[in-house]
């Protein structure tokens, strides 16, 4: 049943009512359930790990899937399909016992909260209902703070990343805080460091340098993993923090492989990894940093892909740009290179931020996931929102126009000559999220925001194969003030042609959206729900935070 309105515009569905409770809401003849919770086993040996009321014991902790949910992206390996996924934080209150207060209290207990964040690879099969995670599969694997890794690039090797544990700075230990997700056009999964920074802190003396503090590192971390180990111990260990903010690849194909830390692609708060060509065949990889003020990205790879070939040095071998977004709606990339920044190569990449301030980059308003329309040259990023637009060093521009922007927009580039290797690209706003009930200015949004459709906080995204892009929030859901009207965190689709925008799920309330990517035949949509209020999913006991199935209960394709 789909109403005249959103035929005309492209969707195959009519679109849902705000809600307010502590349910998911799909529209008529969708039908969901979730697909796997945080604390669900992995392996049989952790079947029942998962307490209601005390989450998950240390032994079982890297056995099960992780906490908070966040990017993911489908493979089709040997006939099987197998989700990678991400699990961004853990919630210390929610794991740790009571009287700990949100803190843990020993060694163990720092473990536990380690293993419930990195990243999960999972087989899933279509046995019945919006498929189930394949229990004990040979591809199953979890990858963790503790996991060996290798870097390559320019940074691989310099004294920016040498450790005690690791003099030759070329094995990192370790993924921390995987946010958003890409994929390669070779098949491997991209998993992105974001917000690393809150892992370090000092039990001693320090330096507190200005890459730590442009990346906010420094003082009591936020988790007092440094009280137990002392690889977070900044007093102890100075450069470890230099070994994270990276590009990871994962080879799902492989659960015995190492992972990669990618260095060539720059050190940042990495929202996503968002891959496409030049039109010569050269790797282009899209990037969001996401912190009040900062930048976007682009990597250019010198060696170009083709299907089937090697993929040597696509990956650590290239140049990395940032973006300015001029007034005149027009735009340039700037190049990150010792010539334009009088920095040396590793230590450019390693500070990043430093580097895009130096050459001039446009202060966005925390670039989240970019997207890149499979039909047409051009890509999207969602701008979430930022408190302090207007403040000291960060005035308004045509892309981020609101002072004291609580809502957010996405801005949408077009490179010059239809080639993403290009150096300039035209750009507008393809939405600016807003209240119309509330205001009847700016800050009541543009003209394809109702109060029927209306949203705040745009933040995943991603295109399907019918080139809609589907935008996630995570925002404010209290309901109330700037933001009555617009209900919980929401999924929504976006017709790019029309600009059209239609709601297609609501979270419960205190969740945000987060996380989506399609079975192989596109019946079968997977979206993660992330830090749920409530007692969301089971309906007793913690919340937890999962990965569900949505699916149209007439067996057709919806994405
Ligand atoms: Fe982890 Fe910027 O979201
Ligand atoms: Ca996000
Ligand atoms: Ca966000
Ligand atoms: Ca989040």
């Amino acid at each position: 049943a789909t109403s005249a309105r959103a035929q005309a515009a492209g969707f195959a569905f009519t679109p849902i009512d705000i809600a307010t409770d502590f349910d998911i809401h799909v529209p008529e003849g969708y039908a969901w359930k979730p697909l796997v919770r945080w604390g669900d086993a992995l392996w049989s040996e952790a079947e029942g790990a998962f307490s209601p009321e005390t989450g998950v014991s240390v032994e079982m902790s890297d056995k099960v899937f992780g906490e908070n949910t966040d990017g993911m992206e489908l493979f089709e390996v040997d006939g099987k399909q197998l989700i990678a996924v991400n699990s961004e934080y853990v919630n210390p209150k929610i794991n740790l016992p009571a009287d700990s207060e949100g803190m843990p209290k020993n060694a163990d207990e720092v473990v536990l909260l380690k293993n419930l964040q990195g990243v999960t690879v999972m087989e899933v099969a279509d046995q019945g209902e919006g498929y189930s995670v394949v229990v004990d599969s040979p591809y199953n694997r979890r990858i963790t703070h503790e996991t060996q890794m290798t870097m390559d690039g320019p940074v691989a090797g310099s004294d920016l990343v040498k450790t005690n544990a690791d003099p030759e700075g070329m094995s990192p230990k370790g993924t921390m805080n995987n946010c958003g997700s890409g994929r390669t056009l070779w098949g491997t999964y991209l998993t992105c460091e974001e917000n690393f920074n809150g892992y370090f802190g000092a039990t001693g003396e320090f330096t507190l340098t200005e890459g730590f503090e442009r990346y906010g590192i420094g003082g009591e971390g936020r988790y007092a993993y440094e009280k137990f180990d002392e690889r977070y111990d900044l007093s102890k260990e100075p450069m470890e923090p230099n070994r994270h903010g990276w590009i990871t690849e994962i080879d799902p194909a492989n659960p015995d492989s190492t992972p990669v830390k990618h260095s060539a692609l720059g050190r940042f708060k990495h929202e996503n990894a968002a891959m496409t060509q030049t039109a010569d065949g050269r790797v282009v990889v899209y990037m969001g940093d996401d912190e009040r003020g900062e930048f976007i990205y682009r990597y250019v790879s010198n060696g170009v892909y083709t299907e089937g070939g090697s993929t040597d040095g696509l990956l650590s071998d290239g140049t990395l740009y940032v973006a300015k977004f001029n007034d005149d709606m027009t735009g340039e990339w700037l190049a990150l290179t010792p010539e334009t920044t009088g920095m040396e190569l590793a230590e450019l990449l390693v500070h990043a931020r430093m580097a895009g301030s130096k050459v001039g980059a446009t202060t966005m308003d925390r670039p989240e996931w970019i997207a890149v329309n499979p039909l047409k040259s051009e890509a999207y990023c969602a701008l979430t929102n930022n408190s302090k637009r207007g403040s000291e060093g960060m005035p308004v521009n045509a892309a981020n126009p609101r002072e004291t922007n609580d809502y957010g927009q996405i801005v949408r580039w077009r490179p010059e000559g239809e080639d993403h290797g290009a150096e300039t690209f035209a750009w507008d706003l393809y939405v600016m999220a807003g209240n119309p009930a509330v205001y009847d200015n700016a800050y009541g949004g543009s003209d394809n925001v109702s109060p029927g459709n209306m949203f705040n906080s745009p933040d995943g995204m991603a295109f399907d194969t019918q080139g809609m892009l589907w935008i996630q929030t995570d925002g404010d859901d209290s309901n109330e003030g700037d933001f009555a009207g617009q209900g919980n965190n929401q999924m929504l689709v976006g017709n790019t042609e029309t600009g059209d925008i239609a709601r297609f799920l609501t979270a419960p309330n205190g969740a945000e959206v987060t996380g989506l990517c399609w079975s192989a035949d596109k019946k079968v949509a997977f979206v993660g729900i992330q830090h749920p209020g409530g007692s969301w999913p089971d309906g007793d006991g913690i919340p937890r935070s999962s990965v569900i199935s949505v699916w149209r209960e007439d067996g057709q394709a919806i994405g």
